[in-house]
């Protein structure tokens, strides 16, 4: 209702309100005369934690909709071929994952996304063939793949050159923190 980008949103978790409100004296007195306030989160969220929950909430109330079109293919399409349910809506990640890695299926708007994905060609090799060859070289990776309860399907031959290129679109744009 009041947020009116994603960066407002943060604020809302972090600060308890957006900072262009805390650094106005009236806005600052109503909010100090209100019975009940939003409390801020700073210090009892982790910075993923925190990322994660302004991508749920930046999802579920629509805001950052992507305005270029190939962008909200990309989302449309994401939705249509499954992913959300498991990387969590639109994207935002922690789905519980027993025995991998981090213990979830981690999202795509989060801070640690570039970890696991580079570039396109990476986010291809995902999406066509469940893995990266750059992280499969690595033991400790390899050793959580092999135990994790859900594993990343193959969607070679279920999703065409182009629409991973919109999938792709979509994920940068709405990585972008001025969206
Ligand atoms: C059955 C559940 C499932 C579905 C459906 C699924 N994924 Fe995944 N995905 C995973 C898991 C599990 C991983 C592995 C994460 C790890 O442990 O490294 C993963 C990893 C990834 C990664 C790299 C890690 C990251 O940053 O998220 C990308 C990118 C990705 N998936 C994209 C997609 C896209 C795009 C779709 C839809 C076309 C999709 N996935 C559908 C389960 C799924």
């Amino acid at each position: 209702m009041y947020a009116e980008s994603r960066q407002e949103i943060e604020e809302f978790i972090r600060l308890g309100a957006p900072r262009s409100w805390l650094e106005d004296p009236a806005a600052s007195r109503r909010l100090a005369d209100q019975r009940i306030r939003m409390p801020a989160y700073d210090q009892l969220l982790s910075v993923d934690e925190i990322d994660n929950l302004v991508a749920f909430v930046g999802a579920v109330e629509r805001v950052g909709a992507p305005d270029d079109a190939t962008a909200a293919r990309g989302r449309d399409l994401a939705r249509a071929k499954g992913c959300f349910s498991c990387h969590g809506v639109d994207g935002s990640g922690g789905v519980p994952n027993p025995s991998s890695l981090g213990g979830f299926i981690p999202g795509f708007l989060g801070a640690n996304f570039t970890d696991l994905v580079e570039d396109e060609s990476e986010f291809r090799e995902w999406v066509l063939d469940g893995t990266s060859t750059r992280l499969e070289t690595n033991p400790i990776v390899s050793y959580f793949w092999r135990r994790q309860r859900v594993a990343m399907p193959a969607y070679r031959g279920e999703i065409s050159d182009d629409e991973v290129a919109a999938v792709w679109v979509w994920i940068e744009s709405a990585r972008d923190p001025s969206n």
